[in-house]
C-alpha cells in the first residue's frame, strides 16, 4: 500500500458520500494519513465540507449528478456514509473499474433498505432476528400485526419503520390496533425515502443492546482479518441515539455469539471497512437487529475509550492498513441536542463542560439547527462506566444553545 501526496498527481483521492459528524471525523483520519479527500453533501457546509480539500453540494440520489462528479474528481476510493444514494450508479462506476465502493456494492445495496439487509440476516444466513413483516399497504400492515384466517400475527407490542430511515425517523413503537393507521401514516411521510413499504417487527424484551464494532482489516500478512472492538451499550430515546459507553459487560456466552453473529452478516457483505452491528441481548440470547457498513453514532465514545477511534480504524482498514482495536479505558458519550431551531447557532457554559474531570467535546458546526437535530456529543473518561457516564451526561448538560 502506498500514499501518494495531496493535492499532486499521486494523490490518494477518498470521496466521502455524505460528510456529516461521522464523515467530518474519517475526514480527519484520512487526512492525517496524508489522503486527499472529497466531500459531498446534499446541503452546503456539511460538517465534513468545512475541512475537506474539496467540497460539492449534489443530490446523490441523482445518477449524472453523481457520475459527472465522479468522473471529475477521479477518486480511489468512495465511501458511503448515508443510505440514500444512487446505488445503481455506485455499482455501474465499480463494475466499470472507476473506482472502489467501501465496503462493497453489495454492502451498500443490502444495507440502504431495511427489506435487504433483514432477508439477508434472517433468510439467508438464518441468524436470530426479531419476527417481522413487510407491508405495502395499512391494511396490509394491520393483517401482518394481527393476523388472518387463523395464522398468528406479529402482535403487540411491535415496531414499525420505514424500510428506508435512520436514527429513528418515521419509527412508531405501537401496542394497540388503534395506534396502526397513524404508525402507518408516520412511517409513510417520516423516511428518507417513501417507497410505501413499511417492516414491522415484534418487540424484543432484550436486557440491553450493543453495538459491535466490527473491523475488516488487513493483517501483515495482507490477508483479511476480523476484528472487534470491545461492545459499546447504548440507550435510545424514539430510535435515536442519546448516550453510548465503552466497554458494556457481557457474559462470555453472550459476546461469543455477538461475535458469531457479527461474523457471519460482515463476511457476507465483504469488503474493507468498519461495521456497527447491532445487537439484541437477553441473557445469553442475542438477536441481530441491523447493520451500518460504516462507523456508527454509538461509537463516538471510542474517540476518548480506544487507541484509535472508530473513525481512524475505518480509515487504516479502507487504505488496506494494519488496525489496533484495543480499548484504553472505561468512556462515555452523551448527545448535545441543538434544543431551538436556529441557523446561528451559539454554544454556551462550554468552561464548566470542559471543567467536568476527563471530559472532551465535539461541537459538529451544522449549519442548521433543530430541537431535536444532534449538534455535538460530550466525551469522557472514568474509573469506570458508571463515572464516564455520569461525567459524559453532566458535561452534555452543562452546554446550553442560544439563537
Ligand atoms: N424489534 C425491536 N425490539 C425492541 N426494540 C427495538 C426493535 N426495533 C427497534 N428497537 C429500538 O429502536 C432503536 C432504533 O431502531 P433501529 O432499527 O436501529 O432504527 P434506526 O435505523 O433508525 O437506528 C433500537 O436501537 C432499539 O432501541
Ligand atoms: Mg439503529
Amino acid at each position: 500500500m502506498q500514499i501518494g501526496t495531496p493535492l499532486s498527481p499521486s494523490a490518494t483521492r477518498v470521496m466521502l458520500l455524505g460528510s456529516g459528524e461521522l464523515g467530518k471525523e474519517v475526514i480527519i483520519a484520512l487526512q492525517r494519513l496524508g489522503v486527499e479527500v472529497i466531500a459531498v453533501d446534499r446541503y452546503e457546509n456539511a460538517p465534513g465540507h468545512q475541512l475537506a480539500h474539496r467540497a460539492y453540494t449534489i443530490d446523490m440520489t441523482d445518477d449524472k449528478a453523481l457520475r459527472d462528479l465522479i468522473a471529475k474528481e477521479k477518486p480511489h476510493l468512495i465511501v458511503p456514509e448515508i443510505e440514500a444514494l444512487n446505488t445503481d450508479t455506485l455499482a455501474a462506476i465499480e463494475a466499470a473499474g472507476i473506482a472502489t465502493v467501501i465496503p462493497t456494492v453489495k454492502a451498500v445495496q443490502l444495507t440502504m433498505n431495511r427489506e435487504g439487509i433483514r432477508r439477508l440476516a434472517a433468510e439467508e444466513l438464518n441468524l436470530p432476528t426479531s419476527p417481522y413483516a413487510f407491508a405495502r399497504s395499512a391494511d396490509a400492515l394491520r393483517t401482518s400485526i394481527d393476523g388472518h384466517a387463523g395464522a398468528a400475527g406479529i402482535g403487540y407490542p411491535c415496531f414499525i419503520k420505514p424500510t428506508m430511515s435512520s436514527s429513528g425517523k418515521g419509527q412508531s413503537r405501537v401496542t394497540q390496533a388503534s395506534e396502526v393507521q397513524a404508525a402507518w401514516d408516520y412511517a409513510a411521510t417520516g423516511g428518507r425515502v417513501n417507497l410505501g413499504v413499511v417492516i414491522v417487527e415484534g418487540q424484543i424484551d432484550f436486557d440491553y443492546e450493543i453495538t459491535l464494532l466490527t473491523v475488516r482489516a488487513k493483517n501483515a500478512a495482507g490477508e483479511i482479518e476480523t476484528y472487534f472492538c470491545a461492545p459499546i451499550g447504548h440507550v435510545q430515546k424514539n430510535g435515536d441515539y442519546v448516550e453510548s459507553w465503552q466497554p458494556q459487560a457481557m457474559t462470555a456466552g453472550a459476546l461469543e455469539e455477538s461475535k458469531r453473529i457479527a461474523t457471519a452478516v460482515t463476511d457476507s457483505l465483504g469488503g474493507l471497512g468498519l461495521f456497527g452491528v447491532e445487537l439484541f441481548i437477553k441473557g445469553d440470547k442475542v438477536w441481530f437487529s441491523e447493520v451500518s457498513p460504516r462507523p456508527h453514532d454509538t461509537g463516538m465514545v471510542t474517540m476518548c475509550s480506544q487507541r484509535f477511534s472508530e473513525f481512524d480504524l475505518h480509515a487504516r482498514a479502507i487504505l488496506g492498513l494494519p488496525v489496533d482495536v484495543s480499548l484504553t479505558n472505561a468512556g462515555a458519550s452523551a448527545v448535545i441536542y441543538g434544543g431551538i431551531d436556529s441557523k446561528n447557532l451559539k454554544y454556551d457554559g462550554l468552561e464548566a463542560a470542559l471543567a467536568v474531570p476527563c471530559s472532551d467535546l465535539r461541537l459538529f458546526g451544522k449549519p442548521e439547527s433543530f430541537v431535536k437535530r444532534r449538534m455535538g456529543v460530550a466525551l469522557a473518561t472514568g474509573k469506570d462506566i458508571e463515572e464516564a457516564r455520569s461525567r459524559a451526561k453532566l458535561a452534555a448538560s452543562l452546554v446550553t444553545t442560544k439563537a
